[in-house]
């Protein structure tokens, strides 16, 4: 069926305030400065640059993680889109590679005419461009975007069509998340989806500690200059002067907690002003900024997550080198 309507028709954008009471970077910049350990949280690493370097990273050899996904979502694609049963909608959070989200698009529409693509994502542009490229690319394809931080907008909106929705975390983003926190997000999750809806996520595993510290230490230093780039974000939006080349990047990883931890580790005795903030950090030679924890996931632990939500393990798939995981939970 052929659908000739405008691509603009085919567009909605909506942006959902931030809920009062939710801190400013300046603010969490104060609270993680003055916290034992230090530390800042690792959604400031996004800004344009970051978010370039980080599309650097999924080329690199040894972060294994994006192409893991691209083959199982390649190779499966077809059978993950049929296991819900024709027609489905899609609400994907943080919207994410284009390519990985094509080939679902593209699987969706072999057993269906139509789709309404919904992606929830903080950074207004990086959300309109994505959604623009794709309403050009597939004429049957509808885009309602939300422009806004997850909580706020499952919080906030009604974000569900008249079709079964099949909602996606994909890319190990669920790894940025405390334990506690990715239950709250599933959990709200599940409160913003209908029973029989599905849940798509997407998960590394757990594996051999090289394999984890080489993925978030690469030898070329791209990493390393993503981490980084907070402290240049604190120095260009918050007026401070961080001296960079004072700061080694770290990546451990934390086999009991089940994650790989990065920091910045000041690599002699040093004073900092954050003058927007009014804030002078003292930091020791050795001492470190965590910024980052990026969890790993046994299919056991992603199982036992998705049943405290409200959600039953359907289906699991692996790459061949068995790396990472993409599950797809019912809600129940
Ligand atoms: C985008 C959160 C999935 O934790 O693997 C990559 C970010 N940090 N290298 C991850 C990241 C360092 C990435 N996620």
């Amino acid at each position: 069926m052929a659908i000739d309507t405008a691509v603009s028709d085919r567009f909605e954008l909506i942006t959902v305030p931030r809920a009062r009471g939710v801190p400013s970077f300046a603010q969490d910049v104060v609270a993680g400065m003055s916290s034992t350990p230090k530390r800042l949280p690792s959604k400031y690493h996004y800004d344009d640059v970051g978010s370039a370097l980080f599309d650097a990273i999924t080329h690199l050899p040894e972060y294994y993680l994006t192409r893991a996904e691209t083959e199982i979502l390649s190779e499966w694609g077809w059978q993950i889109v049929r296991l819900l049963d024709a027609p489905v909608d899609f609400l994907e959070l943080g919207s994410g590679s284009a390519i990985k989200t094509r080939l679902l698009i593209g699987e969706a529409l072999r057993v269906q005419d139509r789709l309404l693509y919904c992606p929830i994502d903080i950074s207004t542009e990086a959300v309109c461009a994505s959604s623009m490229a794709l309403v050009e690319s597939y004429p049957e394809l509808r885009v309602r975007a939300y422009a806004g931080d997850y909580f706020d907008v499952l919080e906030s909106q009604a974000v569900l069509s008249d079709h079964k929705m099949l909602a996606m975390f994909m890319g190990s983003n669920i790894g940025n998340y405390e334990p506690q926190e990715s239950r709250q997000l599933l959990a709200l999750l599940g409160s913003a989806l209908r029973p029989g809806d599905g849940l798509l996520i997407g998960t590394d595993l757990k594996k051999d500690r090289a394999t984890l510290e080489h993925a978030y230490d690469d030898p070329i230093g791209v990493t390393a200059a993503f981490n980084r780039n907070v402290l240049v974000r604190i120095n260009r939006e918050l007026d401070a002067d961080f001296d960079l080349k004072k700061f080694h990047h770290v990546a451990h990883y934390d086999e009991r907690r089940g994650s790989v931890d990065s920091f910045l580790e000041a690599q002699e005795r040093m004073s900092v002003r954050v003058r927007a903030a009014d804030l002078r950090i003292n930091l020791e030679a050795g001492e470190r900024i965590h910024t980052e924890s990026s969890y790993k996931f046994a299919d056991d632990d992603v199982a036992r997550l998705a049943e405290g939500a409200g959600f039953t393990p359907r289906s699991v798939w692996h790459d061949d080198a068995k790396s990472f995981s993409v599950h797809l939970l019912v809600r129940q």
